[in-house]
């Protein structure tokens, strides 16, 4: 569906679901695709994403009332009216069929607890387009979008940046995933035709041009559903903060990416399971790759980024465990293409979706021949998406 046609479907669901529709606002926000820089956002590394063109849009206005109300198109369609809660009675996660809403309501209990206060009802509708379970970050966006959204409409002033930094704190403390601020910062802060290269630990960034000349961001959905609320990403993380407190009684240090490869190397006599020692090397070693990437890209050596984002895979499989096989597959039927850069694993594993880098005359026949391939050998389809690069979260024309 075209933008035109979404946001009119949109306004005629807010008249049906909220009575009326004078005054909403739209509002969008992207997903995001991380290029290089994987499970180093958690150990204070470099990450290296960019917002997409797929996401979530929002149409919102405030209400008479003092509650906050709330329909997703894509999750409400057994239901006539919003879900309704006061903003004075959030204060734990919902379960049951509404689940969705813990993020929008997880937003509102954190700005709450800053010290921000809503004086007066608001109205959200939401339409998103991201494939749900692909690891493109819909929760990320979901929670940013709202964040602008309360900013915008209660006078809030929030910048890009708190944004997500308020949004993250929803993820980790009411949603209960212990998620990075990668993918929140990515989509409050990206910019059209940019990859945003950032600093985790102290939330430096700066842009860097995609110039990809003749080659295309692929994104390809292995289909194999990702959650990372259920998956194991809370254990890795815990199997790196293990390996950083082994190493800190024997050297100063406050993230596992404050060491270089060497001074890994160095101190690994210190970090007791082997197991956290291998999850650690992936951090250290991704954190390199993600620099020498972004230095590769702005010196425009497209085939050194391609072999980075390979190595990227590489490790995510064997140091940090978090492909499966069919994301394994799909990063080697690429490897093998011809008129293929590079290609990985993108977002937080267990499922989802890989990027590469595909000559543009090339792409047809890489969904086609990838396509046919990867369903001979999984059993499943894969779905493919080609995405432009966009800006961050917030209030755009109708
Ligand atoms: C998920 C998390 C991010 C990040 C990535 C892996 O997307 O939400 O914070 O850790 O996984 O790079």
């Amino acid at each position: 569906m075209d933008k035109t046609s979404i946001v009119e479907n949109m306004y005629a669901k807010f008249g049906e679901i909220f009575g009326s529709d004078c005054g909403a606002e739209l509002f969008f926000s992207p997903g995001r695709v991380n290029l290089i820089g994987e499970h180093t956002d958690h150990e204070g590394g470099y990450v290296f994403p960019c917002a997409i063109d797929f996401g979530i849009y929002a149409l919102a206005q405030k209400n008479t009332g003092k509650s906050l109300r709330l329909y997703s198109m894509n999750f409400d369609g057994d239901y006539h009216s919003p879900f309704e809660i006061s903003f004075s009675d959030i204060s734990a996660k919902l379960t049951g069929s509404r689940s969705w809403v813990n993020y929008p309501i997880g937003v509102a209990d954190v700005l709450m607890k800053h010290g921000y206060k809503f004086t007066s009802g608001i109205d959200i509708l939401y339409y998103g387009n991201l494939p749900d379970g692909a690891g493109l970050s819909s929760s990320a966006a979901l929670e940013v979008l709202t964040t602008k959204i309360f900013s915008e409409l209660s006078g809030f002033g929030i910048d890009g940046v708190k944004a997500a930094l308020y949004s993250q704190e929803a993820e980790n403390n009411f949603v209960g995933m212990h998620c990075g601020i990668m993918d929140q910062f990515a989509v409050s802060m990206g910019r059209k035709n940019n990859a945003v290269l950032l600093n985790c630990s102290t939330l430096e960034y700066s842009y860097a041009p995609l110039e990809l000349g003749n080659y295309k961001i692929v994104i390809t959905n292995s289909n194999v559903p990702h959650s990372l609320v259920g998956s194991e990403y809370n254990l890795r993380r815990q199997q790196c903060e293990n390996a950083l407190s082994d190493i800190q009684k024997v050297k100063k240090i406050s993230c596992l990416c404050d060491l270089s490869l060497d001074e890994l190397d160095e101190y690994s006599y210190s970090v007791k399971d082997p197991v956290n020692l291998r999850r650690a090397y992936h951090a250290v070693s991704e954190n390199v790759r993600a620099l020498r990437a972004s230095d590769a890209l702005k010196a425009g050596d497209l085939a050194m980024f391609g072999r980075l984002m390979n190595a990227s895979h590489v490790s995510l499989r064997d140091n940090y465990s978090v492909t499966v096989p069919e994301l394994d597959t799909l990063a080697s039927l690429a490897w093998e293409f011809e008129g293929v850069i590079g290609s990985r694993m993108t977002g937080g594993g267990f499922g989802g979706c890989t990027v590469s880098i595909v000559e543009s005359g090339r792409v047809k026949a890489f969904i086609d021949e990838i396509g046919a391939e990867y369903e001979r050998l999984t059993g499943r389809k894969a779905s493919f998406y080609k995405t432009g690069i966009t800006d961050g979260a917030g209030r755009i024309k109708t």
